[in-house]
């Protein structure tokens, strides 16, 4: 089969790392790629939110089968304009995608079916969150309604900084229409679990548990970032904890969107609070993490595409899914400076030093003629699997201290387990 993924960070080169060990994959495309990726798959200079022509080049190329793995092209309805066109595209529909594009929509189907979450209030006069937060007090949540790269969301400690964020997201309008509706919800406490699970809207197979670290610097503390590193399984996420999720939040939820007759289907990113009231939703995203899929998808052992393709043909439910029972991790390099400014173009050494078992899956890297550059925020996500979560971590920077570019940037603390996010 010829296979088409949409994409081109450290995720996409994981799913397409795993992919290409599909015995079924005879050909795979990456539109638009990156540097790491091209050595598995023909990149296709095509930007992942050119809905139009994505849909020609896969018609022109009779691709048998489209995989649509980020937050932007699910948002616009990329699966939808792929089915329409005949072409079978694996990931949710637009209207499903809704459950990490819009956080009301998804904050009003958690209300609607009793799924735990931080309690909240939408706004769409400034005024009336301004007076809200002032007569509610910090710490609280201020959220921009729509996608903003991640940036979308501000942790107050205090009553101005929430303010500050209503005036960034209503007023000088820094997400443009993402942030004309906003949401102000409770502040929750507990470590935070990621749990991906592969859905196709009835049938519902967890993957390992993981743990994504999300401030930029080593010991949680800077800006938040896509992410720094992640761990699976999460030791916080016990199998008590992982059973009271799935019967409060992970059926509930799925059964919610068929009951609300736009049925799930691709991978789900529950990601959890583990308060002291029991595991709760701080965020659905209608995708595979990233840096959590670089720390989960080495452990699978099945052939993602018999996966994917169950999921499309709604007979998960049918085949089996086997992880190795290991732990995994995985440490992001970045340029320096990252989330905020940085610059590219640095050439990136000792990527054949790395031990043949430790895993670089590229993010933000570029080949030209030889030599690989760095040609983004995060660059490299190094992946290790080992019996313990320390003995990974340690492979992980075995890995990481092989490699070197002009102001890398890497947390040293990825693998341990004060983080709460
Ligand atoms: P999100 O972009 O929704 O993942 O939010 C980014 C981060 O903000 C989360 O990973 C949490 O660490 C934090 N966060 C979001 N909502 C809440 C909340 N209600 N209480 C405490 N922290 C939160
Ligand atoms: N690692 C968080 C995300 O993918 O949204």
């Amino acid at each position: 089969m010829e296979v088409l993924l949409i994409g081109s960070g450290g995720r996409e080169h994981a799913i397409c790392w795993s992919l290409a060990k599909s015995p079924r994959v005879t050909k795979l495309y990456c539109a638009p790629g990156n540097g790491g990726i091209s050595s598995i798959a023909q990149l296709v200079d095509i930007p992942a939110t050119d809905l139009n022509n994505m849909v020609n080049f896969a018609l022109e190329n009779k691709i048998d089968f489209v995989v649509v793995a980020p937050d932007d092209p699910l948002a616009l309805g990329m699966v939808d304009a792929m089915e329409a066109a005949g072409v079978k595209a694996f990931g949710p529909s637009k209207d499903a995608a809704k459950l990490e594009s819009s956080k009301i929509y998804s904050k009003s189907i958690m209300s609607k079916y009793n799924i735990p979450t931080a309690a909240y209030n939408v706004f769409t006069d400034m005024e009336e969150a301004k007076a809200y937060i002032r007569d509610n007090g910090a710490p609280i949540v201020v959220k921009a309604d729509g996608l903003a790269l991640g940036k979308g969301v501000v942790v107050a400690d205090d009553v101005q900084t929430a303010i500050d964020a209503v005036d960034m997201m209503m007023g000088d309008k820094k997400f443009g229409d993402s942030g004309s509706r906003i949401v102000v919800e409770e502040f929750l406490t507990g470590p935070e679990v990621t749990v991906l699970v592969f859905t196709d809207g009835k049938s519902v197979r967890p993957m390992p548990s993981s743990q994504d670290y999300k401030r930029a610097y080593t010991g949680d503390l800077g800006l938040n970032t896509g992410g720094m590193g992640a761990i699976s399984p999460s030791p916080n996420y016990t199998e008590e904890i992982a059973n009271i999720a799935m019967e409060s939040i992970i059926m509930p939820t799925i059964k919610a969107m068929e009951n609300e007759g736009v049925p799930f289907k691709g991978v789900l990113y529950f990601g959890l609070m583990l308060t002291e009231n029991g595991p709760k939703v701080i965020e659905y995203n209608a995708r595979f993490g990233d840096p959590e899929a670089q720390a989960v998808l080495p452990l699978l052992e099945t052939d993602l595409l018999d996966i994917f393709e169950a999921i499309t043909e709604q007979r998960l439910g049918e085949i089996e899914i086997n992880w190795r029972k290991a732990c995994s991790s995985c440490v992001v390099m970045a340029s320096g400076g990252y989330p905020n400014a940085y610059e590219t173009g640095y050439e990136i050494f000792g990527l054949d030093d790395i031990p043949e078992e430790i895993i670089a899956f590229h993010a933000g890297t570029k080949l030209v003629g030889d030599k690989y550059l760095t040609n983004g925020g995060r660059i490299l996500a190094i992946t290790a699997i080992a019996d313990s979560l320390q003995l990974a971590s340690q492979k992980a920077y075995q890995g990481v201290s092989c490699v070197d570019f002009e102001n890398a940037h890497f947390r040293t603390d990825i693998g341990e387990l004060a983080n709460n996010g």
